[in-house]
């Protein structure tokens, strides 16, 4: 199936490209070998692309994800993960694809977590809310979508900026790394997500997905259970509450996604625990290595 992936070049696209092979990938600032560059906020150039490709399933995990950076600068928050979705949803519309969407456990207050697929969201930050309008927006425009909301995604990525990228480069140097203990979500693998995804985009299931991982954990114990699974002494991990961080967007403590029900769809992916994901990244460091 003719396959567009929009920000193939990020963490979630990069474990999409290993699933959807044969798929054209998009990038904006950072190129990758076979990779197009697009802007999804240029609406003419989303046209032009998916005429050219005519997908008959797109995978949009782009997006401005950076919390802070959204609540400092809203307006490229609205013109990236809002507009840009946006003219992505419509483009598919027009063609007639299927789109997946790919969203966030941050679209809830984090007062209840973990969220099933029917909980109500009610967004406490710009990014939260932004990622719920987009949600909101493809719903509207598109009739064959996947909402796709993970939570605190890693994987392996040789310049990767993500959670247990950081935590691994830190581990070994040595050097502190102030982690909340406040803060829990259901870390999602990022190739147990992608592979998920596409028995998901083969299925005819419409709608919210929550594939996530399994495991219900505060950042502290995700840290201190990496930090073991790469052999690290965890006493670089320095455990902070939220408001100890100071950080410019407000977060819901207790978010995380329920995965039970996406699960129960899937017939041969299993999403992956945080030990089975830390485990399987720690060998595709080793290898790379
Ligand atoms: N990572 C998480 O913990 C997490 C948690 C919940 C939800 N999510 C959601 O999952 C999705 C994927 O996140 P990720 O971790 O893979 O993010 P990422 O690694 O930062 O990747 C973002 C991707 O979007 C592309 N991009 C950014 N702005 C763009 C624009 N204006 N036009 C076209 N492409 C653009 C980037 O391209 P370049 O890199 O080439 O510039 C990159 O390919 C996002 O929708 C995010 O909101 C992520």
């Amino acid at each position: 199936m003719p396959t567009l992936i929009i920000g193939a070049s990020g963490l979630v696209g990069g474990a999409l490209r290993n699933e959807f092979p044969d798929a054209t990938g998009t990038y904006l600032r950072h190129a990758g070998p076979g990779l197009v560059p697009l802007d999804i906020t240029d609406a003419a150039a989303v046209d032009a692309l998916v005429a050219r490709v005519r997908p008959e399933l797109i995978l949009l995990p782009a997006a401005q994800p950076a919390v802070d950076r959204c609540e400092l600068d809203p307006d490229e928050s609205e013109r990236v993960n809002v507009g840009g979705t946006g003219n992505v949803a419509r483009a598919a519309a027009r063609l007639g694809a299927r789109l997946v969407y790919f969203s966030s456990d941050y679209v809830f207050d984090g007062a209840a977590g973990p969220y099933e697929v029917d909980a109500a969201p009610c967004p406490i930050n710009v990014y939260g809310r932004h990622k719920l309008a987009a949600e909101t927006l493809v719903r509207a425009a598109v009739a064959d979508h996947l909402i796709a909301r993970v939570s605190g995604v890693y994987g392996y990525q040789p310049d990767g900026k993500n959670f247990v990228m950081a935590l691994a480069r830190l581990g070994a140097a040595g050097e502190r790394m102030r982690v909340p203990s406040d803060q829990w979500g259901t870390p999602t693998y990022a190739p147990s997500l992608a592979a998920a995804v596409r028995e998901l985009a083969a299925s005819g299931h419409r709608g919210i997905v929550h594939p996530a991982g399994p495991d219900y954990l505060t950042r502290i114990d995700f840290a201190r259970l990496a930090a073991e699974v790469f052999g690290y002494d965890d006493a670089f991990l320095v455990p902070v509450t939220t408001p100890e961080l100071e950080q410019p967007a407000a977060r819901p403590l207790r978010a995380g996604v329920d995965n039970r029900s996406t699960q129960a769809l899937l017939r041969t992916t299993r999403l992956a625990g945080a030990r089975e994901g830390l485990c399987d990244m720690r060998r595709c460091m080793e290898a790379a290595a």
